[in-house]
């Protein structure tokens, strides 16, 4: 298995909140993209959901008592915690954050968090009132001052009954924030990488655009890949997917839009990737009113070339075009390679099943000055790596080269 979690260590810590149960998901979905989790629950959380439900989606032994002299994780926890890649503390309660805050150890949770010396991450819930409450606020910026990494929450109805900030931070977000914890020393830490996705609508009239069908995944899961392997990842998009956790997004709708987006971005980055579907023409003129048909049969829209945006950002950063062709895949690739004077350019057939638009997989062949190399169908968070795999080298023979 491969992704951001594939043979990771976790440590789940639940404390006694109503959101416990949706922890429960969490630790399923982390099981299922080939992570090691191994749940430690207080008392007050064994009340809301039972130590059976979280290791029948672990298949590992959950920790509810440290004093159970029988029990082997009790004895061996310690040694197995700090061998952990990561504690994530969801949900966190109050009463837990200020035990976090304070280094109170009188639990499973709070007991390890002292003990193993791992990367904390809390995502905490509780009622507004609570949450606002100089009290834990003031806890909360301890733990972040002690490099702690805090998720939500999120705002939305409460348990309470009440509407304010208090709710678990979703799955989601938890999944992404946890893979940018655990990648945050990558081969890409330090780097700055600019991710462009989806296709540019270019305004005809107030209701009318012409756009593709680019859907913006392979960009996404680019700045995750990015995100995954310690970068600051900025992605400017079109798409209306949900905006990926722990990402710098910037939402943009033409391409002359993208264009000053990625140009006020490109000046600290290392690299750029344009994998958004930019329009190579616009309308001439937006018509401020909407058109009518009146009685025409046919209707012209001049159309005008946008500026190309990977041509007009600086050598001093990699830059990484794509190409979506129908015919003579490699030929044409090879020549945007060479007359947008690209180091990488990443090359797809979209008349391909499961390939291009929409889909979640995708088949590409890599083509730079030395040749070609065609890798197989994979997921678009795989061909990603790939793609990383060839951006590192670059920027790392730039950074050398303007040393
Ligand atoms: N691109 C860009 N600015 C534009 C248009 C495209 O930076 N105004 C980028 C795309 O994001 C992509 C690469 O250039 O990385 C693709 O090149 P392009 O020549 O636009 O390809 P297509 O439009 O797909 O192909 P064609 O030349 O056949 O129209």
């Amino acid at each position: 298995m491969s992704g951001p979690f594939a043979a990771k260590r976790i440590l789940l810590g639940v404390s006694g909140s109503i959101a416990a149960y949706k922890a429960v998901d969490l630790a399923s979905k982390l099981t299922q993209a080939g992570a090691e989790v191994d749940v430690l629950m207080t008392y007050s959380a064994t009340r809301f959901v039972t130590p059976l439900t979280f290791r029948s989606v672990t298949h590992r032994a959950v920790l509810t008592d440290l004093f159970d002299p029988d029990s082997r994780e009790a004895i061996e926890h310690v040694a197995v915690a700090t061998a952990a890649d990561v504690l994530v503390v969801a949900p966190a309660t109050a009463h837990m954050l200020a035990k976090l805050a304070l280094g109170l150890a009188d639990d499973p949770v709070s007991v390890t968090a002292l003990a193993a010396d791992v990367p904390l991450i809390v995502a905490p819930a509780m009622d507004a009132n609570m949450w606002e409450h100089p009290a834990v606020q003031r806890n909360v910026e301890t733990l972040e001052s002690r490099g702690a990494m805090v998720v939500g929450p999120g705002r939305g109805r409460l348990a309470s009954g009440l509407f304010g900030w208090g709710r678990l931070a979703e799955t989601p977000e938890l999944l992404g924030r946890i893979a940018q914890a655990l990648g945050r020393n990558g081969d890409l830490a330090g780097r700055t990488i600019v991710v462009t996705s989806g296709g540019t609508a270019e305004p005809i009239d107030p209701v009318r655009v012409v756009t593709n069908r680019s859907s913006g995944k392979m960009g996404h899961a680019l700045a995750e890949a990015a995100r995954d392997r310690g970068a600051h990842a900025v992605l400017i998009t079109t798409a209306a997917l949900d905006d990926p956790p722990g990402i710098e997004t910037v939402h943009v709708e033409t391409a002359a839009e993208m264009l000053d987006a990625v140009l006020a971005a490109a000046g600290s980055a290392d690299a750029l990737v344009m994998a958004a579907a930019v329009a190579d023409y616009r309308p001439a003129d937006v018509h401020p009113e909407k058109i009518k048909k009146e009685n025409a049969d046919t209707l012209s829209v001049e159309m005008v070339r946008t500026t190309d945006i990977l041509s007009s950002v600086g050598r001093a950063i990699v830059r990484v075009g794509f190409a979506a062709e129908s015919t003579d895949v490699l030929g044409h690739a090879r020549a945007k390679l060479a007359s947008k004077d690209l180091d990488l350019i990443v090359a797809n057939d979209i008349t391909l099943p499961d390939a291009g638009f929409g889909a979640d997989t995708n088949k590409v062949t890599l083509l730079d000055a030395g040749g070609a190399e065609d890798l197989p169908l994979m997921s678009k968070y795989d061909v990603a790596e790939r793609v990383l795999d060839r951006v590192v080298p670059l920027i790392a023979a730039r950074r050398g080269a303007l040393r």
